[in-house]
């Protein structure tokens, strides 16, 4: 999805969730070119982080809010999403107790990039593509998501 074709009035909140995905799935690029296995922790810890903070926001404001506005359009797509999410934070809450070099590491760190992969699609191409033809009021989101993040990575910084 790109973000120049969003409406005004839903674009604080979505842009916000993309760039995080964007963010994501550049930072496995980078892990996949580097080759020293600190800057491969570093990368893995922030892919780490930036994961466990944006499912947190979306499991306590941005699902919680689509389902109060439309449940019957979005209940089941959330479910999913909320199973996707679990499958995720398993893996990265193993990741993040292992090293580069470790057993099944790199195994994790694909299958963890591959499942964030479908999983970001499916948000941008269902999900928020309903948000915008149902034109969901999504005023005042972005700024208690915005909160919610900022007070999570500084809590859940290794
Ligand atoms: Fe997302
Ligand atoms: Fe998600």
């Amino acid at each position: 999805m790109n973000i120049t074709d969003i409406p005004a009035a839903q674009k604080p909140a979505l842009s916000m969730l993309i760039e995080d995905h964007r963010k994501v799935a550049k930072l496995v690029k980078d892990y996949q070119s580097e080759k020293s296995q600190s800057k491969q922790k570093e990368i893995v810890e922030e892919i780490g982080l930036a994961l466990l903070a944006h499912t947190e926001i979306e499991e306590k404001l941005f699902y919680p809010w689509l389902r109060e506005k439309d449940a019957d359009t979005f209940a089941d797509m959330l479910d999913e999403a909320l199973v996707e999410h679990t499958a995720i934070k398993d893996i990265v809450k193993d990741l993040r107790q292992m090293e580069p070099g470790d057993e099944l590491y790199d195994g994790k760190v694909t299958v963890v990039s591959e499942f964030v992969e479908h999983h970001v699609k499916e948000e941008e191409d269902e999900m928020f593509n309903e948000v915008i033809k149902r034109k969901v009021d999504l005023n005042g989101l972005d700024e208690q998501m915005k909160t919610m993040k900022e007070d999570f990575i500084a809590k859940h910084a290794q």
